[in-house]
C-alpha cells in the first residue's frame, strides 16, 4: 500500500492487512505477536502463533492449552493487549481488548477439525504446561504414546476482542501514529504524537 501513512482510514486499512498477513505468512513477525494478560497483579507475556484474523469482528484466535496456568489467569481477568513489530514493514501494532476463553464447545470443535495432526500432538503432552520437571527427556513427543485426539481435552482456543488499535509507522521524513478507538460499531480515529 503506497503512501497509506497520509490519511488515518489507509493508515488502519493497512493495519488490518498487516495482521491478516500473519495469519497465513508464517515469515510475517506478526504472525508470533506477544500476548500480554494478568497473572494476578503481575503482568504476563508470552509469544503465542496467530490462527485467525476477523477483521469485521476485530477477533484475533490463538490456541493454548487449557491446563496451563494462564486459562486460569484470564478466566479470573481477561484483559490483554496484542504487541508486534514487523522491522521490515517498519510497523509497531498495540491491541487492547479482552479473551474469551473456549473449551470443549462448538467453538473449540470445529477449530480441532481443521487443525494439522501435528500441531494437535502438542496439546497430548503427558502433563501440564508450567508444570516444574527434573528430567525434560521424559517429555519428549517422540518417548511416548501420543494419542491425538485425547488432546483434544486440553485444547483452548482463546478468541481476543480488541476494542483499541493503535499504529506506529517509523519513517525517516516523518513518523506516523495513529489510534482508532471502538465502541460498539462507533469509532473514533485520531493521529498521534509519535
Ligand atoms: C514461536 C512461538 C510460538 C508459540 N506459540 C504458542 C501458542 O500458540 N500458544 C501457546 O500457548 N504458547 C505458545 N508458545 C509458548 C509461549 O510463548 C509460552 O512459553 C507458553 O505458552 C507458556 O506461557 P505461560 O507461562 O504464560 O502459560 C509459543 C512460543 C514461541 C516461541
Amino acid at each position: 500500500m503506497k503512501d497509506f501513512e497520509n490519511s488515518l482510514d489507509t493508515m488502519l486499512e493497512k493495519a488490518f492487512l498487516t495482521i491478516s498477513n500473519g495469519v497465513d505468512d508464517a515469515k510475517s513477525y506478526f504472525h508470533t505477536p506477544t500476548v500480554c494478560t494478568f497473572e494476578g497483579q503481575e503482568i504476563s507475556a508470552r509469544t503465542v502463533v496467530l490462527r485467525d484474523f476477523n477483521e469485521q469482528e476485530r477477533v484475533l484466535r490463538f490456541h493454548t492449552d487449557q491446563r496451563s496456568p494462564k486459562v486460569s489467569q484470564i478466566k479470573e481477568n481477561n484483559r490483554a493487549t496484542v504487541h508486534a513489530y514487523d522491522q521490515e514493514e517498519k510497523i509497531q501494532i498495540r491491541l487492547k481488548g479482552s479473551i474469551e476463553v473456549h473449551h470443549q464447545d462448538s467453538v473449540t470443535e470445529k477449530v480441532w477439525e481443521n487443525t494439522r495432526e501435528m500441531s494437535k500432538e502438542c496439546y497430548s503432552v503427558k502433563d501440564s504446561p508450567s508444570k516444574k520437571i527434573d528430567n525434560p527427556v521424559e517429555f519428549d513427543i517422540d518417548k511416548y504414546q501420543i494419542d491425538r485426539e485425547m488432546g483434544y481435552k486440553n485444547f483452548v482456543v482463546n478468541l481476543f476482542t480488541f476494542q483499541s488499535l493503535e499504529i506506529l509507522y517509523l519513517k525517516r521524513a516523518g513518523h506516523r501514529r495513529a489510534i482508532f478507538a471502538w465502541n460498539n460499531n462507533d469509532m473514533k480515529k485520531n493521529w498521534l504524537i509519535p
